[in-house]
């Protein structure tokens, strides 16, 4: 009797430790807290990143890499986390604040980035964000360094075979 009440006990709470627990949705909440002012991040974003990447993260069919679900895999190494902010329309923005453009970022991140974030993530700070900026790609090199960072996601960081492409194909 006893051990039936538990179990009984132990369905009805199941859910609420399950959303508690769950160590991606806590990382999610804890990047989108490190915003100093959200509604700025993602006007941010808005303004200066969606006319290609689409104001939800998604720009399929366009032949460039789908963020939505997809962009948090890229937070997996120190590596792959310079990638992101040495990308030229990152490092080169016109967002000259760093605390401001790490914000923006970490609302890409963390707001945009859903299934693929990464449990234990850490947010950009304006420190790693002003040193790797500084080493901002030229657009020859941009295929092979993702090509590169995508096999790094794959192999460490539990990325789907199918990040090498630019977007999910839809069925
Ligand atoms: C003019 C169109 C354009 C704009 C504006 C633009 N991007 Fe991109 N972005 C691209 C293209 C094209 C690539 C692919 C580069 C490559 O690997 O060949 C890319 C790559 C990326 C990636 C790499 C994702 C991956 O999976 O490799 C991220 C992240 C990204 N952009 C974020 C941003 C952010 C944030 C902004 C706003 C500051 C921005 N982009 C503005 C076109 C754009």
């Amino acid at each position: 009797m006893r051990a039936l009440v538990l179990a009984a006990v132990a369905l009805v709470l199941a859910p609420q430790l399950a959303a508690r627990d769950d160590p991606r949705s806590a990382t999610v909440a804890r990047g989108l807290a490190a915003l100093s002012d959200p509604e700025l991040a993602r006007g941010d974003y808005v303004e200066h990143c969606a006319g290609c990447h689409g104001v939800q993260g998604i720009s399929a069919p366009a032949k460039l890499p789908e963020l939505r679900g997809r962009v948090g895999y890229m937070m997996c190494t120190a590596d792959t986390r310079a990638y992101l902010l040495r990308l030229p329309n990152i490092a080169k923005s016109r967002i000259s604040d760093n605390q401001q453009l790490a914000d923006m970022l970490n609302f890409m991140v963390f707001g945009l980035g859903g299934d693929s974030v990464i449990p234990g993530t850490q947010p950009f700070t304006a420190q790693e964000v002003e040193y790797e900026r500084r080493f901002a790609l030229t657009s020859a090199s941009l295929v092979a360094e993702r090509k590169r960072h995508v096999e790094t996601a794959i192999r460490k960081c539990g990325a789907p075979e199918a990040f090498r492409d630019f977007y999910r194909t839809r069925g």
